[in-house]
């Protein structure tokens, strides 16, 4: 009779943290100092070793850190995406990982959000964190986020890309950055947050992000073939010309942060026409804070940030190109 070799059930309790930098990161000379920092110093893995042992969001469970990048977030750029958006897919895929942690600064959070769930939907939680003070702040906010951070992702049933900072848990579609300095920066417009974290302990008001992930394969292979999608802002005074130079160098796709619902002044609205006669994608969204363009005329980008748009044009773009949209 064969014999059958079981192997012991995988233990799943392992939360993978990846860094990115950012204010979380951030340094400056004095404990007084929110201003004159400089983001993305401190390594993932010292954040995590600031955390208090003993805090219960770490009990139980074996934390892993790893270094992506260390950048401030104004300065993200396509292979950091790439490098991040295979890494997340990496460790979600490893059985005993229950959940992934991206360390992430504020300014662009919201368009890397939007970027791994569109990507990866991932059925295991994604938990972007953030600060608005830096490491060094004598009002440092990191250390609890992260810990907010952890208590979302160990929440039973969690999925989705998600949003942590200042006690509230944004969801991917829905997160903006609201305000400049406040360490409650982040919004999720009408939507209102997917929930709050008190003590440890989610209460969820809304479901998880979930949807069809168009795969980690869609961004492999060489960054410079990603489109170049730019976007263009509908103002008193516009002028056609941004539009014609942007077409003259090769721009593939156009997001039109439009003024109300839709509008476009004239000018800009002969150059957009002449873009799209030229074979370029032109897609409007509103440059109003909340809302979405309302109309049977609406388009595809009706329902998101100017920023969101960039980030699905872009996927959007590369889909067709490699014959998949
Ligand atoms: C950044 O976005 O990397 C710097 C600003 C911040 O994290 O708040």
């Amino acid at each position: 009779m064969p014999s059958t070799l079981t192997l012991p059930p995988v233990l799943a309790n392992t939360v993978v943290i990846l860094g990115t930098g950012g204010t979380i990161a951030g340094t400056a000379a004095s404990a007084q100092d929110n201003l004159g920092y400089t983001a993305a110093q401190r390594s993932v893995a010292d954040l995590l070793a600031g955390l208090p042992p003993s805090a219960p969001a770490l009990a139980g469970i074996t934390v892993e850190a790893e270094q992506v990048a260390q950048l401030d977030s104004k300065d993200m750029d396509p292979i950091t995406w790439q490098r991040l958006v295979m890494a997340v897919a990496r460790h979600l895929a490893r059985p005993e990982v229950v959940a992934v942690l991206v360390t992430h600064g504020t300014d662009t959070l919201e368009e890397t959000a939007w970027l791994l769930q569109r990507v990866l939907a991932p059925a295991k939680p994604v938990v972007l964190v953030a600060a608005m003070r830096p490491a060094t702040s004598m009002a440092a906010d990191g250390p609890q986020n992260l810990l907010d951070a952890l208590a979302v992702a160990r929440t039973a049933g969690a999925r989705g890309v998600v949003v942590m900072l200042a006690g509230r848990v944004h969801a991917a579609g829905a997160v903006r950055k609201v305000h400049p300095y406040r360490p409650d920066a982040f919004g999720s417009g009408e939507a209102g947050p997917l929930g709050v974290v008190e003590e440890g302990v989610l209460r969820r008001f809304r479901d998880w992000p979930a949807g069809t992930p168009l795969g980690a394969g869609v961004l492999s292979g060489d960054v410079a073939g990603w489109p170049w999608v730019e976007i263009v802002t509908s103002h008193a005074g516009a002028r056609g010309d941004a539009v014609r130079a942007l077409v003259a160098a090769g721009v593939q796709g156009l997001v039109v942060a439009a003024t109300g619902n839709g509008m476009v002044h004239q000018a800009l609205e002969v150059a957009l026409a002449q873009a799209q006669a030229a074979g370029v994608t032109v897609w409007r969204t509103t440059r109003c804070a909340d809302g979405a363009l309302v109309g049977p005329d609406a388009g595809p980008a009706a329902a998101m940030t100017p920023w969101q748009a960039r980030v699905e044009l872009m996927l959007c773009l590369l889909l067709s190109a490699r014959g998949g949209g």
